[in-house]
């Protein structure tokens, strides 16, 4: 008993756990005002714990004038009328419990809206006791050419009181002055408030900006947002904010844009900032052109590094492959033509899920959704989108470049992944039975979760599998990570391993057939097939899957094909 206590200590539930990601405003509405809700997400809980899902990360459900759909949040303590009640967000939040299925919200503390009580009394001027909540600049000289992340300058002038505040996103997202001891325990009060009804953790939004550079601070070359991003001493306020978090056994996730894998120790080490933080190397590689062909070296690099810099205990890794800001994966990082796509899904699967640290799956990538096709401008709404379409339109506008924008939009925008969750063939996807607040993929009637569930080799099924195997094979948590053939241009090949055990995952990036070399390290000895998805879903005793069951012992060669993910267990 002693042991397993000993060991329980050592094992955080979240190190064993499989994170979902729900974007509520597109998950499943339930009163038809085609806004998908907290109550849409209570009915859901069942697909997820059927999934295999341990905890579920909720973008921002805050009052919010949802200028960027929640990012913008006029009061921490209250829902959003479109989303329910703060009745109906602790009902989901013990009917979860009851399932299982812990609840981590996201933390939006480098900026508030620009309605937020705190920025409309700042705006009342220099005396006010909000005011230095905010940044503010004196006149209507811009202090410095900081670019915003979502375009323009970063700061907006305030005629009534002669000065301007900075936003490193919209305008209508203020930031918070970290420097001001009230404004932080402010904050801290109502992270305490929120934790006290009963949630599990957080998902810290944009954390790596709430420090900024000395006004007169350049750019670097290659980098417009470098003067408010991982600054130096960034970690002083995080420490703080950490503490408040350690007094309760919770989950947090950090948002770390701009943070290196050198430093990551630092940041989720033992005496971390965070359990885990969502790093940007890989997920910036995908390709932002139809038709490009991915960097799979690149790709290998960027993961691998942190997979090396996190392991033997010096961190943990936060694993994802899509989310409400990029693409969807099987777009951009493989391959949605029909004849692909569930391949190329299921290969990115396995290649990230058995890596070494917690993995998130963004709701709908368990399906194979796929990028939208917008017809027009109008089907757009992301802010950011909104903003580039208008900057393009700006330096030419006719027909012909509104087509041009559309397709870039259906490649690059964030839209792509937010567009409602596809269930089944009904109209709508069975998203809503009113009219979707943003347009459906009309690709629904191929992919969505009804005809999954019922196929045995879904890319679904195929989750479901994947998901089981991790949690029955303790090696996919404890052990460690190594990988081989860095240079090879199309298959990332790396083994996990846990004093003699062994597993290796081989996986094709690429629509072109592949073959490796297989190193002395795994040729001196046998494996045995565990799963891979050619026929997808097959498994040792499947007997679709005959082929490539054994690695035999100084097998030189191993022939892949398009998208084949394979997983070995050494004999
Ligand atoms: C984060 C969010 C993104 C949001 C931004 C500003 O990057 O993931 O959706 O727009 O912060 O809050
Ligand atoms: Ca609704």
């Amino acid at each position: 008993m002693e042991d397993m206590h000993e060991k329980q200590q050592a094992m955080p539930w979240w190190k064993e756990a499989i994170g979902y990601q729900i974007y509520p405003k597109s998950f499943k509405d339930s009163n038809g005002d085609g806004i998908g809700d907290l109550q849409g997400i209570r009915k859901n809980l069942r697909y997820l714990k059927e999934l295999g899902i341990d905890f579920v990360w909720l973008n921002p459900v805050y009052a919010s004038p949802n200028v960027d759909n929640g990012y913008d949040i006029s009061d921490y303590q209250d829902i959003n009328p479109e989303f329910g009640t703060m009745e109906d967000m602790l009902k989901l939040i013990d009917e979860a419990h009851d399932l299982g299925i812990k609840i981590i919200m996201d933390l939006v503390i480098n900026h508030t809206s620009d309605q937020h009580p705190w920025f409309k009394e700042a705006l009342q001027g220099k005396d006010n006791p909000y005011h230095d909540y905010y940044i503010w600049a004196d006149g209507n000289d811009k202090p410095n050419q900081w670019e915003s992340i979502f375009g323009g300058s970063v700061w907006e002038y305030v005629p009534a009181i002669d000065q301007q505040y900075l936003h490193v996103f919209a305008k209508e997202q203020p930031d918070l002055n970290w420097e001001n001891p009230n404004m932080r325990q402010d904050i801290y009060t109502m992270i305490r408030w929120w934790l006290d009804l009963g949630i599990d953790g957080f998902r810290i939004d944009a954390i790596s900006h709430i420090k900024k550079s000395p006004w007169h601070t350049k750019p670097k070359k290659d980098w417009a947002y470098s003067p408010f991003t991982n600054v130096k001493g960034i970690g002083v306020y995080l420490r703080e904010l950490s503490k408040v978090f350690k007094e309760y056994d919770i989950v947090t996730v950090g948002e770390a844009s701009g943070v290196t894998a050198e430093q990551a120790p630092e940041w989720v080490g033992k005496d971390g900032y965070f359990n885990m933080i969502f790093e940007f190397e890989h997920i910036s590689l995908w390709k932002r052109e139809k038709n490009d062909t991915m960097d799979v070296v690149a790709l290998k690099k960027a993961l691998g590094r942190w997979q090396k810099r996190l392991d033997y205990g010096q961190g943990w890794n936060a694993l994802y492959m899509e989310n409400h800001d990029v693409p969807r994966s099987v777009s951009v990082f493989g391959n949605d033509q029909p004849v692909y796509r569930e391949k190329a899904a299921t290969a990115l699967a396995t290649m990230y899920l058995l890596l070494q640290g917690t993995p998130f799956i963004y709701q709908g990538q368990e399906i194979g959704m796929t990028n939208m096709t917008f017809r027009s401008l109008d089907e757009l709404d992301d802010v950011t989108a909104k903003n580039q379409i208008e900057e393009l339109l700006q330096m030419e506008d006719n027909e012909d470049r509104k087509l041009e924008i559309l397709e870039l939009m259906s490649s690059i925008s964030r839209d792509n992944s937010r567009t409602p969750m596809q269930w089944n063939t009904s109209e709508n996807a069975g998203f809503t039975t009113g009219k979707p607040w943003m347009v459906v993929n009309p690709n629904y009637t191929t992919i969505n979760v009804a005809e999954q569930t019922q196929q045995p080799t879904s890319i679904l099924s195929y989750y479901k599998k994947l998901i089981q195997l991790r949690k029955t094979q303790n090696i996919f948590v404890s052990g460690h990570y190594h990988d081989y053939l860095p240079k090879h241009p199309q298959v990332y090949i790396y083994e996990r391993f846990l004093e003699e055990d062994r597993m290796l995952v081989v996986v094709n990036l690429t629509k072109e057939p592949a073959e490796i070399n297989l190193p002395t390290a795994i040729s001196g000895q046998s494996w045995s097939l565990v799963m891979g998805n050619h026929p997808i879903g097959s498994h040792a005793a499947d007997p679709l899957s005959p082929f490539k069951q054994q690695l035999k012992e100084k097998q030189k060669k191993l022939a892949l094909e398009p998208y084949e993910a394979l997983i070995y267990h050494v004999n």
